[in-house]
């Protein structure tokens, strides 16, 4: 028997799956987490999709056999976290209120402000460069200018919690991630108290008087709640146009394809959440033995999906190592599936299409400003990213 793989790895290369991860065998294989603990790990894509509608696996991460990949979410693991962390019925409950701010109907109403919202920052990072840091000046701003807007959330306080976010995801210590908590639930407690008193529009002003005021819900979930979606809202869609730039930047061919024919934006952006798997490890615990693939995992075993090899299946998508615009992406498992699929999915590709588009029309000459190999990208412990993207132009 050969050691198990650890998991997470980084990246050798932002874009594709960790090297470390090649021993890994399909559909599951055994992982050791940080913590000494083997833990299962689904890599094949039928598996993954079958086993991501299985209510026989919880999302619980209070149940003692939930497998904590770093440290930091150990920590704050007794946390109640909305949506993502609890299961039906109550998850459902959850979602319900949501679903209508997500469809696909109402994101496409969004997409002249993300437009506008787009504009007004190539406007100001075109006046003040070349060069320019993307992240900073592009890819973080973007969705997290859309998420306020969508919540009712004031972009004015975005410093305070995209500082927070990132120690929630990737601070140094458990200690730091739970004071990060903290912060963000109390920020967005007191905006709750604050719009009871004074309403103003945003998803968050209509969660309080259909939901909050009838009774439905407590103060408390409902911060939880408006933390999961101005986290999710802005981190994952920020990495994705960043990491996306980046690759695009790496792949010539594919970019002067897509340039000469916006009309393979849709399928690109497809394309680049299965390449990128940003989100790579969805956890869950088994509550009851499961069949699957001749094995059994038994009940209190956990169980992680890893995104980034589940994506690169050959069964599912043939030469899953090129980057292809022609190929069906879809089926991917990149926002999830099964009740916890990503909720934001419809904003997250309007905002990635409009962004990617505009941006590499707006300016042709885009180019790394620095030797590729040295800009830094985020370590495998949490979502997948640059952490810097110096680019110039013209
Ligand atoms: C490209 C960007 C994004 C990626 C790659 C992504 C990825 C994911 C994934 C993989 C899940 C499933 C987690 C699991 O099964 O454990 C998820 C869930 C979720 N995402 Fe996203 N996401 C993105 C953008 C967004 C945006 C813009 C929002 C806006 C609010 C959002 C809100 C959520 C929420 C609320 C959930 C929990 C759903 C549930 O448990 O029912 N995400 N996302």
């Amino acid at each position: 028997m050969t050691e198990p793989v650890t998991f997470p790895q980084d990246r050798t290369c932002p874009y594709h799956p960790p090297t470390g991860y090649d021993p890994l065998s399909r559909p599951l294989s055994r992982i050791t987490l940080y913590d000494g603990r083997e833990v299962w790990v689904v890599t094949g894509h039928t598996e993954a999709r079958e086993l991501l509608v299985d209510q026989r696996l919880s999302s619980r991460r209070d149940h003692p056999g939930f497998p904590m990949t770093t440290a930091r979410f150990a920590g704050i693991r007794d946390r109640r976290t909305a949506l993502l962390g609890v299961d039906d019925p109550e998850h459902n409950t959850q979602r319900r209120m949501l679903i209508p701010s997500f469809t696909l109907k109402r994101t496409a109403s969004l997409r002249p402000q993300i437009q506008a919202t787009v504009d007004h920052l190539l406007d100001t990072m075109e006046a003040q460069g070349p060069p320019a840091e993307l992240v900073s000046a592009f890819a973080l701003p973007v969705p997290s200018m859309v998420i306020c807007a969508l919540l009712g959330v004031p972009y004015t306080d975005h410093d305070f919690f995209e500082a927070q976010s990132r120690r929630l995801l990737r601070g140094p210590s458990a200690a730091d991630a739970e004071d990060a908590r903290d912060q963000l639930e109390g920020y967005l407690g007191e905006l709750i108290d604050r719009k009871e008193k004074d309403p103003g529009e945003g998803l968050l002003d209509e969660l309080i008087h259909d939901q909050l005021r009838e009774g439905r819900v407590d103060r408390d979930e409902l911060a939880t709640l408006a933390l999961v979606l101005l986290v999710a809202g802005h981190e994952t869609t920020a990495n994705m146009i960043s990491l996306g730039t980046y690759t695009l930047l790496r792949h010539p061919e594919q970019l002067t394809e897509l340039r000469a024919d916006p009309t393979l934006m849709p399928t690109a952006v497809e394309e680049l959440l299965r390449f990128l798997s940003i989100a790579d490890g969805l956890l869950r615990v088994a509550t009851e033995d499961i069949e699957i693939a001749g094995t059994t995992i038994r009940a209190d075993e956990g169980v992680v999906f890893s995104t980034s090899v589940i994506n690169r299946d050959d069964g599912m998508f043939p030469e899953p190592d090129s980057l292809d615009w022609h190929r069906p992406a879809r089926h991917h498992v990149a926002f999830g599936f099964g009740i916890h699929q990503c909720l934001g999915q419809n904003l997250a590709r309007a905002e990635m299409e409009i962004a990617l588009h505009t941006l590499f029309s707006r300016l042709p000459g885009l180019r790394l400003a620095a030797p590729a190999d040295d800009i830094p990208f985020k370590p495998g412990d949490t979502i997948q990213g640059m952490l810097e993207l110096p680019v110039t132009w013209g």
